[in-house]
């Protein structure tokens, strides 16, 4: 087949940069207020959110809709919202309370631009606008918004990010592979398989395809974690572009399984993900777009 038929990898990565631009677009769109907002706290939304990322979740959504034969536009409220939750996750990472890091995505992170308070406040309403967003889109059906609503609500929760975030911070609960396994899914996995929930409500999936793609979603943040956790040991500051060391002193699923592991297990659990979203999907655009986040990943590692 030649690269420049439809379905060819040519096309793939075309049609994910188009993808990716209209999430960059409608995120800027969505950091526009009707009414008055303080200036420096404006700065500090469009900061933290706009000018790098590489929207990987909002991507996720889009493709795995175009390969459930879904229009991607319905999907893009959800891809909003699903890169301005992240992105307030990681203004509250990198405070001093959590991990106190001084850089994020080639700049300084939002609280050493702003100071904290304003930081602590960017975050809050980063997280009301990612569901106003989504309360807002007349294309999808009621039904759909308020299932995407209690997703991306789950997800964050106490039962998701801030759970394993706690228990990442405070290191608690017991530290062997399974435990931080559990603990990277709740930190990490539930915005992968809230990505894919997206899709799947939209697409109308039933229960079990829905949990299916739960799975595989939260199985992709695991390896992503991973990834990110050996960036941490491996790759210096200039080239992630953002503090690295930072786990230095923590135990980390890396650390336990040591680095070759690591990454095997990382390799094994994204080789799972793509038979799953193969066996579910049609087109192959989230498959494509799983192989481009490990290639990125691992050229962070040679
Ligand atoms: C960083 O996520 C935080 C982790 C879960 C490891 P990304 O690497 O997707 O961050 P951006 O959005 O591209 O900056
Ligand atoms: C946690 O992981 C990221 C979130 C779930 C918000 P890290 O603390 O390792 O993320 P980075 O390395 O700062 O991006
Ligand atoms: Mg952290
Ligand atoms: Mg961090
Ligand atoms: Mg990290």
């Amino acid at each position: 087949m030649s690269n420049t038929e439809p379905g060819s990898p040519a096309n793939i990565g075309t049609q994910l940069e188009q993808w990716r631009s209209q999430i960059e677009q409608a995120l800027a769109a969505a950091l526009v207020f009707e009414t008055r907002v303080p200036t420096p706290l404006h700065e500090a939304l469009r900061h933290a959110v706009l000018g790098g990322g590489k929207r990987y979740r909002g991507l996720l959504a889009m493709a795995l809709a175009a390969d459930l034969s879904v229009p991607t536009e319905r999907l893009l409220s959800s891809a909003v919202a699903l890169e301005l939750i992240h992105s307030a996750s990681l203004v509250v990472d990198d405070l001093p309370c959590m991990d106190d890091a001084s850089r994020r995505r080639a700049a300084p992170s939002t609280h050493a631009a702003f100071g904290e308070a304003t930081a602590l406040l960017c975050s809050i309403a980063l997280l009301s606008r990612a569901h106003e967003r989504v309360a807002q889109d007349a294309g999808l059906i009621p039904i759909a918004r308020a299932g995407i609503g209690e997703v991306l609500a789950h997800a964050v929760g106490a039962a998701g990010l801030c759970g394993g975030q706690y228990d990442d911070l405070f290191q608690d609960g017991p530290l062997g592979v399974e435990p931080l396994i559990d603990r990277y899914r709740r930190k990490t996995g539930v915005l992968f398989a809230a990505a894919f929930a997206c899709a799947g409500i939209v697409a109308g999936c039933d229960p079990e395809v829905q949990s299916r793609l739960q799975r595989a979603g939260e199985r992709l943040g695991v390896s992503f974690q991973l990834y990110d956790d050996l960036i941490d040991q491996l790759s210096s500051a200039e080239t992630a572009g953002k503090d690295v060391g930072k786990d230095a002193t923590k135990v980390t699923l890396a650390t336990v399984l040591g680095t070759e592991a690591a990454r095997r297990e990382a390799e094994a659990g994204l080789a799972l993900v793509q038979t799953e979203i193969k066996a579910l999907s049609r087109e192959g655009y989230a498959s494509a777009l799983v192989s481009a986040m490990a290639a990125r990943a691992a050229s962070f590692l040679s």
